[in-house]
């Protein structure tokens, strides 16, 4: 069984979405850790409840790389095949993104690579676009970059605040996301240059 580490730094309903799958079967992996940054990460509360390894390394003023170290230690002790990014607001240093190669995932409420960053909700209706989405990728160093695996579109409504619009696109990565995990743990892809393919 393939084991998945989650890393979350808030709310955690991605990191929750994914339990429930595992838990109903839909998603061939086990939970074998969750990982916050912040003490008083929801997420991490939800994972103790459900019986789950809860982990807090705060980072609060922690140099990137020495922080990054002891997550990556935390991973490895727990014998992770895959990690998830669900919420982890916090750039990977290159040492981490070397220690799982084509192994981390993350999610971002936009379709990339338009609007990376904070605020992705708010700045799709700041622009004006119509459509919007989410977006799971391979993680490197920097900022929401690296091979797209998965994307959903959302339309943005006229009456559309940030909130409303960000309630309708996390349905949608709550969805794209088991599945985006479903096919890197499968193997069944390959990458070319920035494309993730069918095998
Ligand atoms: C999601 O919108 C995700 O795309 C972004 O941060 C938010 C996390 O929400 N990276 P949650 O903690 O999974 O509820």
């Amino acid at each position: 069984m393939k084991r998945l580490g989650i890393l979350l730094s808030g709310r955690g309903s991605n990191f929750e979405a994914i339990a429930g799958n595992v838990a109903a079967g839909r998603l061939d992996a086990e939970i074998a850790v969750v990982i916050s940054n912040r003490p008083e990460a929801r997420g991490l509360e939800t994972a103790r409840a459900l019986g789950l390894k809860a982990v807090c390394l705060p980072s609060k003023g922690m140099e990137r790389e020495a922080y990054d170290r002891l997550v990556v230690a935390e991973l490895k002790a727990n014998q992770v095949d895959l990690v998830c990014l669900a919420g982890f607001m916090r750039l990977l240093s290159a040492y981490f993104v070397r220690q799982f190669p084509g192994r981390i995932l993350n999610i971002h409420p936009a379709l990339l690579p338009s609007f990376p960053g904070l605020d992705a909700q708010h700045q799709a209706l700041e622009h004006g676009v119509k459509v919007t989405g989410c977006t799971v990728h391979f993680v490197d160093e920097n900022l929401d970059s690296g091979p797209i695996v998965a994307q959903a579109t959302v339309p943005v409504l006229d009456d559309d605040t940030a909130d409303s619009l960000a309630t309708r696109i996390l349905q949608q990565e709550h969805r794209i996301y088991s599945e985006a995990i479903r096919l890197v743990l499968s193997g069944n892809f390959r990458i070319e240059g920035r494309r993730v393919l069918a095998r």
